[in-house]
């Protein structure tokens, strides 16, 4: 019997889940636990974002509980997840956001909105085709507020594998975490080849449209909250080009160390054309 429930326990807990269990704290931290000497506390890596570094990134908040990350790729369109629209009807959208619990921050925008694309084909079993837009009933802008570029065409079979890519949101910061981190932080992930992502989670989750990033052994990762929210690589010219949105990770904790997974934007250009009124670069 020990055995089967050995053999059972695991399948239950190491499955492909979404990041977006996770509710934002309702009060502000209080301020011993925002001392200097914790704000780098390095559990799932990265810095804390400064003001102005990640204009295209914005929260949503859903039906006032839920939290996801997106990015702006109009000045009315945010692209985020598929399981963040998924049964959702009304969303809250802050851009110029950098301290979340900081709702007087100056240049930050909130706009509400109920009409959001979700992808025809997202499954959520398999978290698959997960992506999806919000639609802003008015342009948001400010100092702190621009869109991020989407990739062209000519690099819609690049699989970035081996680039260092960027992500950013306000995640929980490790599993121990109750709620979203209060501010924004981000952290540099190594894009992985499909062949080793699909050997870590199998066929039935891993295909063409995902993409993967080595969690340096459970140091870097995304985590509860960040789901939606942008993975850029930095181009030649400087600019930041977004080539994932945060997607799953495993049901054993953002700090097991297994790979950040994230929707394929390449895969995406002619449904992101079609969807959300932009034109994609040749
Ligand atoms: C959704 O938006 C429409 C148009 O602005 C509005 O008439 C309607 O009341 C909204 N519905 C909800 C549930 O907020
Ligand atoms: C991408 O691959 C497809 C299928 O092989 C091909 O038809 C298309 O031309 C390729 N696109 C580019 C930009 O190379
Ligand atoms: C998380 O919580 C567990 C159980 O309370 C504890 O053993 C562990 O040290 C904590 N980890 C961190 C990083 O705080």
């Amino acid at each position: 019997m020990r055995f089967i429930w050995a053999c059972c326990l695991f399948f239950a807990v190491a499955q492909a889940t979404d990041w977006a269990d996770v509710r934002p704290a309702h009060q502000p931290q209080p301020p011993l636990l925002r001392r200097p000497h914790f704000s780098k506390n390095r559990i799932i890596g990265g810095e804390n974002a400064v003001e102005g570094q990640f204009k295209y990134q914005v929260a949503v908040l859903i039906e006032g509980a839920g939290f996801c990350g997106g990015s702006l790729i109009a000045d009315d369109v945010v692209l985020t997840a598929g399981h963040c629209i998924n049964n959702f009807a009304f969303w809250e959208v802050h851009a110029g956001a950098l301290n979340f619990n900081n709702i007087d921050e100056p240049g930050r925008v909130v706009v509400s909105t109920n009409v959001s694309v979700l992808h025809e084909e997202y499954n959520g079993v398999v978290i698959n085709n997960d992506i999806g837009i919000l639609k802003l009933s008015e342009a948001v802008s400010g100092p702190n507020i621009a869109p991020v570029r989407l990739p062209s065409r000519s690099q819609e079979n690049t699989t970035f594998a081996q680039s260092v890519a960027r992500v950013s949101g306000w995640g929980k910061s490790s599993d121990n975490s109750s709620s979203i981190n209060v501010d924004l932080k981000y952290v540099d992930l190594r894009v992985i080849t499909q062949d080793d992502c699909l050997a870590i989670y199998g066929p039935l989750i891993i295909n063409e449209n995902k993409l993967c990033c080595d969690a340096d052994g459970g140091a870097s990762s995304t985590c509860n909250g960040d789901s939606g929210g942008p993975l850029v690589i930095t181009e030649a010219d400087g600019e930041a080009t977004e080539i994932g949105i945060v997607s799953f990770g495993v049901s054993l904790g953002c700090e097991s160390g297994w790979p950040a997974a994230f929707t394929r934007v390449t895969w995406y250009l002619d449904w992101l054309e079609a969807n959300a009124g932009v034109t994609i670069r040749p």
